[in-house]
């Protein structure tokens, strides 16, 4: 295993092998200094020409970047940190010239450039800081589904529809036959709900090919999948889900304590999250000034409008939205048994955008083909999803949650596309 800088300490006046990139170099005469990086911090070594010989005119030539491996005894550094006192050294990888600049802050490299050399844009704590939170945010999520006895899997990705609605899938050719990429794994969870796996999620990929150029879309992207059976309503996956958010927020908040002090931020933790009917979110937009037509969807101006209103107004970061109409919704939404009009779902909204979608599901065989056949869904290739519904089908309902969307709103990431390693959009596919 690499000696990280991190644990240097512990081998104070010892020898040892160090390897890492060269930072910064100074040369003075007879004696050079290099300033080594690895992900966790730095180490001075110092080349002196009396000790290295023939091989000290080697040290002239390495570049900033390189990798280097040095051999000598750690020492405590005077004003602080550690020095290796370099006995032997090689140059293991020799770095030509960056093509984008990492360390001079102020030189701001655009994000599209970046993006180009990511392992070199990760060499840098600010970057490399974001998916450090990433990894905890699924970390924290995973923690508190498996705490409370949900069952993760895994489910199909190359399918033979892609679940959310005709349009927008990526065709797949499969053996002559036309597949599809999934845009969400909605049919195989909510098919476990018949079975012993009745509290399931999955971490998974989604793809859609939405043409759309915005700072929240991507055609490829990653979300948890929550699914619940025995539910009364979709009330009770809110709860659920409002329990979730705070505890993931919390827990970010103080095991990530570092990284959110390197970006500068604090997060706040909702304490009563809002919970709103569509119709009253009309209501609200109207007193800003913002006319929707009734039975509409909220357009991404209301939803930023309602997220500063329940910011300004409670403090409160999180707001849910319920009871969308089911014009809006798809075949597989509960509608409302007083007013059929309006579904049993809801969105989750984190600092005025869309985090999650979820309803209760309709479960009665009957109503569910009923409402397949309204909104002209192909039955045939939703032939064994609908079978299930025949044989003992509890009520249930569940969500899916934009990983990457919640990773921009939790970090203020100006575009989603910080938030992932290699984004794909329209326009990438490469790196
Ligand atoms: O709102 P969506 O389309 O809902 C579903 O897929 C349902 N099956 C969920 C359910 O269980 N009823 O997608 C879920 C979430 C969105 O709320 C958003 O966070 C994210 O996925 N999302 C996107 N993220 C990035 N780029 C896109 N193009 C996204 N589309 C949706
Ligand atoms: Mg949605």
């Amino acid at each position: 295993m690499k000696l990280y800088a991190k644990d240097l300490q512990n081998y104070l006046n010892k020898e040892v092998i160090f390897a890492g990139w060269v930072h910064s170099k100074r040369i003075l005469g007879k004696i050079a200094f290099i300033i080594l990086r690895d992900k966790t911090g730095f180490l001075q070594a110092t080349f002196k020409k009396d000790i290295l010989k023939e091989k000290f005119h080697k040290v002239k030539h390495i570049q900033n970047e390189s990798v280097v491996k040095v051999m000598g005894t750690i020492q405590e550094k005077v004003g602080g940190g550690y020095e290796i006192l370099v006995k032997d050294f090689s140059i293991i990888n020799e770095s030509e010239p960056l093509p984008i600049e990492i360390w001079n802050p102020d030189i701001k490299t655009q994000f599209i450039k970046r993006i180009q050399y990511r392992p070199l844009d990760l060499r840098r704590p600010e970057t490399l800081t974001i998916f450090k939170i990433r990894n905890s945010v699924i970390q924290y999520f995973r923690e508190y589904l498996l705490n409370k006895g949900f069952i993760e899997s895994q489910t199909p990705k190359i399918v033979l529809m892609g679940a959310e609605s005709g349009a927008d899938v990526f065709k797949v050719d499969y053996f002559r036959k036309t597949a599809y990429l999934a845009q969400s794994p909605q049919l195989y969870k909510q098919m476990l709900m018949a079975s012993g796996i009745d509290q399931y999620f999955e971490f998974g990929w989604y793809w859609r090919a939405e043409k759309s150029h915005t700072s929240r879309h991507l055609t490829e992207f990653y979300g948890l999948d929550v699914e619940m059976a025995w539910i009364n309503d979709h009330y009770d996956i809110l709860d659920f889900v409002g329990d979730m958010l705070k505890y993931v927020l919390k827990r970010i908040s103080k095991s990530n304590k570092e990284s959110l002090d390197l970006l500068g931020l604090h997060i706040d933790i909702p304490k009563s999250i809002p919970r709103i009917s569509l119709k009253e979110a009309y209501k609200i937009l109207g007193q800003l000034g913002k006319k929707l037509k009734y039975g509409s969807d909220l357009d991404s101006e209301s939803e930023r409008l309602l997220g500063k209103y329940f910011m300004e107004e409670y403090n409160e970061p999180i707001v849910f939205i319920t009871n969308y109409p089911w014009s809006e919704r798809p075949f597989y939404h509960m509608r409302l048994e007083e007013d059929p009009f309006w579904t049993k779902s809801f969105d989750i909204f984190y600092k005025g955008l869309e985090i999650s979608t979820g309803a209760q599901r309709e479960h009665r065989f009957e109503v569910l083909l009923k409402q397949a056949k309204e909104k002209n869904v192909p039955l045939e290739p939703l032939k064994y999803y609908l079978e299930t519904f025949k044989y003992g089908m509890p009520p249930h309902g569940g969500f899916g949650l934009g990983i990457d969307r919640f990773v921009k709103q939790l970090l203020d990431l100006k575009d989603i596309r910080e938030a992932v390693l290699w984004f794909r959009d329209p326009e990438h596919l490469s790196p």
